[in-house]
């Protein structure tokens, strides 16, 4: 077998290998000598343990995903979940007919989803696993706009619109743009971070498909008043304007909001409600890629967007984006879902909340920063520094906890409110109230260092980093 092929660069002559003690397949002196593949396949094959050893060496530059406090998305599950998504993860889960234990399972998630949210029919849930939320929401963009055309007529003239937050994530955006619907942003003010009802209303018109409500927001967690927008848009078609449906992206806060605010009405109880979704990987506390998607019932999900192939054996019905997939993040998922239950999963949320609210207090304690959210919505909070700080913003927090291994994004509000910057702190299962401390620790001597430096150079100005 030949280790180094004509197109493996040597970093090394060959020669030096007699003398090195530690030869082996996959020890750090072999590896020393082969260049892994960047932009054309190696001419010869490598033995597996070199191949991983290489790979996972190279692995070692990412950031650690536990400090990573910028993500929503899972980052800690237990073993016996490695161990089931291990075994499954060589399933499609397309392939439904072939493997009818793990379709029975996407479909008892579905059912659970519908139930925790208030489907009028849970047990005949209509819903679907995606990828993620993305997709989840580009299906029922779709969905809403499908309805939107057999409301109004097929009319080209007409261009449908969706009617959102300018703080929406930037799916919808894509949604607009792949799908061909005016993205109605409206625009965030002054302390109003996200969507209102009045607001909400006043861009709708006979063309807006539908309006996006987000529990939470991904800007800094807070959730937005789905209720009064539904009652809003209620009186909307009562005095004869038109009967606009609402989407609730409950991206991270549909796996909240039922367990910690049980009397919050966001769900299916609010009629208006036609369809939600959530990741499953985010606080669903599952790892990376799993999504849902559910409607109130069957009417609210047009048939024609739903396909059914008959090359798989049986007769399945499927509404995708895409068609393969694996199924072990279904699986994880409902192993979550069997292991902990409703009290299980009130326990982990309320530990997150709980590690978010006396975090965003300590911050607060510190002086110089000034909180916009306080992480009892979302357990996620965002600060940014107070008015009397003008020598160093938040990108220089960002970039000095960076140097202590914490990923914490500072980024600008949407238009209108561009001049905010802020940093967010996501607290999620495996953020310890003891890490919290940690990092507490090195936020306060990243605050002191910053506030000593001016003091030493004098006035620079603020970095002009920005994320
Ligand atoms: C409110 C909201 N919607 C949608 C998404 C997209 O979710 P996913 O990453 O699961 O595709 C996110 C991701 O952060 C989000 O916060």
């Amino acid at each position: 077998m030949a280790l180094h092929g004509d197109n493996v660069p040597a970093r090394h002559s060959p020669g030096r290998r007699e003398g090195n003690p530690f030869l082996g397949l996959a020890n750090p002196a072999l590896e020393n000598e082969i260049i892994p593949p960047l932009n054309t396949l190696s001419q010869h094959p490598v033995p597996p343990e070199v191949a991983y050893q290489l790979v996972h060496d190279e692995l070692l530059l990412d950031g650690s995903a536990r400090l990573n406090l910028a993500t929503f998305v899972t980052t800690w599950m237990e073993p016996q979940a490695h161990q089931l998504m291990a075994e499954s993860v060589d399933k499609n889960m397309i392939d439904k007919d072939e493997y009818p234990q793990t379709a029975a399972i996407e479909n008892r998630c579905v059912a659970i989803l519908a139930d925790l949210w208030h489907a009028p029919e849970a047990d005949v849930a209509t819903g679907c696993s995606t990828t993620g939320s993305s997709e989840a929401c580009m299906l029922a963009g779709m969905a809403l706009k499908r309805r939107w055309a057999a409301r109004t007529g097929a009319d080209p003239s007409r261009k449908p619109n969706l009617v959102m937050g300018a703080n929406v994530q930037v799916c919808w955006e894509k949604f607009c743009r792949y799908w061909d619907v005016e993205p109605r942003l409206v625009p965030v003010e002054g302390d109003r971070l996200h969507l209102g009802a009045e607001q909400a209303v006043a861009h709708c018109d006979e063309n807006t498909i539908g309006v996006v409500a987000i529990l939470g927001s991904t800007f800094d967690g807070s959730y937005e008043p789905v209720a009064d927008i539904a009652a809003a848009l209620d009186e909307l078609a009562a005095s004869g304007g038109p009967d606009v449906p609402i989407h609730v992206d409950g991206a991270s806060g549909g796996m909240i909001a039922p367990f910690l605010d049980p009397d919050l009405v966001w769900d299916f109880r609010l009629p208006r409600v036609a369809s939600i979704n959530t990741s499953g990987h985010k606080y669903g506390l599952v790892y990376p890629g799993v999504g849902w998607a559910i409607w109130r019932d069957a009417d609210a999900l047009p048939k024609e967007l739903v396909f059914n192939v008959n090359y798989l054996g049986g007769d399945m019905p499927t509404f995708a984006l895409n068609f393969s997939r694996p199924g072990s993040e279904v699986i994880a998922q409902y192993y979550t879902f069997f292991r902990l239950g409703f009290e299980g999963y009130v326990a982990v949320q309320q530990a997150s909340r709980d590690v978010a609210t006396w975090l965003a207090g300590e911050v607060e304690k510190l002086g110089p920063y000034r909180l916009i959210t306080r992480g009892d919505q979302l357990p996620v909070f965002a600060f940014t520094t107070s008015d009397d700080v003008t020598e160093w913003d938040v990108f220089a927090v960002s970039r000095g906890l960076r140097e202590h291994g914490w990923q914490v994004p500072a980024y600008t509000f949407p238009q209108d409110r561009t001049d905010l910057a802020v940093l967010r702190i996501v607290c999620r299962h495996g953020f310890s109230r003891d890490l919290a401390d940690l990092f507490l620790h090195d936020l306060t001597s990243v605050t002191t260092t910053l506030q000593k430096d001016v003091a030493k150079v004098g006035s620079s100005g603020p970095t002009s980093f920005h994320h």
